[in-house]
């Protein structure tokens, strides 16, 4: 039996209702499962939930459940969300699961028989909230790097020789270049192996939950080394005799936090170790920010894609099924592949009219009304689609094939949607009312292009809008509209539906209504808006030359900590980050911004601005903010977020 193509996402924390962030990578694994069906391939896509972090028990006592009920409940929001996406994933893995457990266990005893883990004393800092040991050396004004608190710890612990791996795994990167993708952070990956690898401390002592180290059980093996091991546990390793039908993955896919240290380091040292087949592939994509803030519940700013999707339904009008289509679209079309992007309703909206309303609706809403009006409604029997149309069809099937070969999801989408877009400017030039008028006899070849054009896009679309595809199939007048064609029959221009009749134009991608859109956007305004000040007339003001605007150093800083002065009613006490110096700024943003609102935004500051004493406190510079209405402040941010400290001009 030939090796199934074997495609992972990460397994997503039950601290967290599902988001499009942690979407995202599903349904980048989805597209290319469905890729890889339609070439013929048997697939394991596998998805599901990290259960074992010593945080879940402390979450389910918060919220008053056992452990056990709560990574069921919130586990079970993550199938319904991918269940409602379309989300084709063979395996949902729970590590909270026996099968796991044994996995696991039998990995741990393995890599011990090896001399590869091995019992040692382990004192040092404790991050709980972050589950990680940190370096005395990492420690920011005696917090984490992520600045949560600390404890000092002394226990006896295990430890993993990752410092072993250094040189096989710098062999194996060297010798497979496309095994970490994309190549900008297989670099990252190579620089981090370079600096040194320690050996890690893998277990955690035993609060109750986890999976216990065999062998001792006042530990658990800790999380995310129990987490790698998910993909493992997918194969049936090792009881499974045919393990190796699935394992190893062909593409690991995350984002790029998780890539360096644990996916493109940890795992591959661990396979090694154990004696277990590589990964082909590993990839890390970029984020999804969602403006200044960090995506959370608490902030209300969570976008949820089945929210999302209803939200498009009511802009649109179109069924609820386009409309997770829609969604899909977005997030493919939007994907970060190297850097991060913005995720915004704005964005969403407008590929949604671009894209699916504009290009592909309009072309096949035109196709079918003209074979309507030209043909009788027939696909003309034995008119071969023109030789420009196939060469163009063709060209944009390469280019897909191309960018799939490095997971580009967006770019493979992006060659698909060149079809309609050539489709529509084709119509255009080919004018077939006036071939009809005419009665020239090329018109059924020009009508059956079109409609080749728009079946070739859909059999490559499929994989992207598969709800949008099988009605695409049925308004072109297919028996079997359900049925995907076979990804070698795509751009065949035999495989047309000669003889068959298309349905009436229905359009399924309806435009967004701007006015529903506004209504709506209006109403998930928490408060009204103030009304909109006047603008502000411009009067020049007196000139400066570059050299004295380059005295003005401006940085990108992080808000650390923020808290009102007190006895002041406007200024507020900011600790920022800018690279790694910390300073005290007041800023006159109280009425603006509380302090939840401004830890941990990103904001523009003047670092060399001469220190001034304030209502007794010394600011060490100044925050950028533009002037709002009655006397209110704006803050400046990055568009993107940026390295703390990176110069402005
Ligand atoms: N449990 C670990 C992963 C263990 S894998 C063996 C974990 N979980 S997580 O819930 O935090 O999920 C992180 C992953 O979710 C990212 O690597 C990425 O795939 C996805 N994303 C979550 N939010 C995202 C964005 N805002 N943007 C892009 N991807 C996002 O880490």
């Amino acid at each position: 039996m030939p090796k199934r193509f074997y495609v992972t996402t990460p397994i997503y924390y039950v601290n967290s209702v599902p988001h499009v962030g942690t979407t995202l990578t599903t349904v980048v694994a989805d597209v290319i499962a469905r890729y890889e069906r339609l070439r013929g391939n048997e697939v394991t896509f596998l998805t599901g939930t990290d259960e074992n972090g010593t945080k879940v028990a402390e979450a389910a006592e918060k919220n008053g459940m056992s452990a056990q009920q709560w990574v069921d409940s919130v586990s079970k929001q993550f199938v319904d969300v991918f269940d409602g996406m379309g989300v084709s994933y063979d395996v949902f893995i729970r590590t909270s699961g026996d099968e796991h457990r044994k996995t696991v266990q039998a990995l741990f005893s393995l890599l011990q028989e090896k001399g590869l883990i091995y019992l040692d004393k382990y004192s040092g800092w404790y991050d709980v909230a972050s589950e990680a040991f940190v370096r005395e050396s990492d420690l920011v004004d005696g917090k984490s790097p992520e600045g949560n608190e600390v404890q000092w710890v002394e226990e006896d612990n295990w430890f993993f020789r990752l410092s072993a791996f250094q040189e096989p795994l710098l062999a194996h990167i060297e010798a497979n270049p496309d095994f970490l993708l994309p190549a900008s952070r297989r670099n990252e990956v190579l620089s981090f192996i370079k600096s040194g690898l320690r050996d890690m401390c893998i277990t955690r002592s035993n609060s109750g939950w986890g999976i216990p180290v065999p062998g001792d059980d006042s530990k658990v093996v800790y999380v995310w080394f129990d987490a790698l091991i998910n993909y493992l546990t997918a194969s049936g390793w090792p009881d499974n005799p045919n393990w190796q039908d699935v394992f190893p993955a062909d593409v690991h896919l995350m984002a790029k936090e998780i890539f360096t240290r644990f996916h493109a380091t940890l795992w591959p040292a661990m396979l090694m170790g154990a004696g277990l087949p590589l990964p082909k592939h590993v990839v890390a994509h970029g984020w999804f920010n969602f403006g200044a803030e960090k995506m959370s519940k608490s902030k209300g700013n969570v976008i949820a894609p089945l929210e999302l999707a209803s939200e498009i339904v009511e802009k649109t009008g179109c069924a609820p099924e386009i409309a997770i289509d829609a969604v899909r679209h977005s997030l493919i079309a939007l994907l970060p592949y190297e850097g991060d992007t913005n995720f915004t309703r704005d964005e969403v909206d407008r590929r949604y009219n671009a894209d699916l309303a504009n290009d592909l609706g309009n072309a096949l809403n035109r196709t079918l009304a003209m074979t309507h009006k030209f043909t009788g409604g027939v696909v003309t029997a034995g008119a071969e689609p023109l030789a420009e149309a196939v060469a163009h069809v063709q060209s944009c099937k390469a280019n897909w094939e191309q960018a799939m070969t490095e997971f580009r999801v967006h770019s493979a989408l992006e060659a698909a949607l060149e079809i309609p877009r050539f489709l529509n400017k084709f119509i255009d030039e080919q004018k077939p009312w006036d071939l009809s008028k005419n009665q020239d006899a090329r018109l059924p070849a020009v009508m059956n292009s079109m409609l080749y054009m728009l079946q070739s896009a859909a059999g490559m679309l499929e994989c992207v809008i598969p709800t949008s595809c099988i009605e695409i199939r049925r308004q072109l007048g297919f028996d079997n509209p359900e049925r995907a064609a076979a990804w070698q029959t795509i751009g065949d221009p035999r495989a047309l539906n000669y003889g068959s009749t298309v349905a009436t134009p229905n359009p399924i991608f309806p435009r967004i209504d701007p006015k529903k859109k506004q209504e709506m956007e209006q109403e998930s305004q928490p408060e009204p808006k103030p009304a909109k000040p006047s603008k502000p007339k411009f009067e020049p003001p007196a000139e400066i030359t570059i050299e004295d605007f380059m005295k003005v150093s401006l940085k990108v800083a992080r808000i650390l900590e923020a808290e009102p002065v007190e006895g002041s009613s406007k200024l507020m006490k900011l600790q920022v980050l800018i690279a790694d110096e910390k300073r005290q700024i007041l800023a006159g943003v109280q009425k603006d911004y509380t302090a939840l609102d401004l830890v941990g935004r990103q904001v523009i500051v003047v670092a060399n601005l001469k220190p001034a004493k304030l209502m007794g406190l010394e600011s060490q510079g100044m925050v950028l903010a533009a002037d709002g209405p009655n006397g209110s402040a704006i803050l400046l941010a990055p568009e993107q977020e940026a390295p703390e400290g990176t110069a402005v001009h």
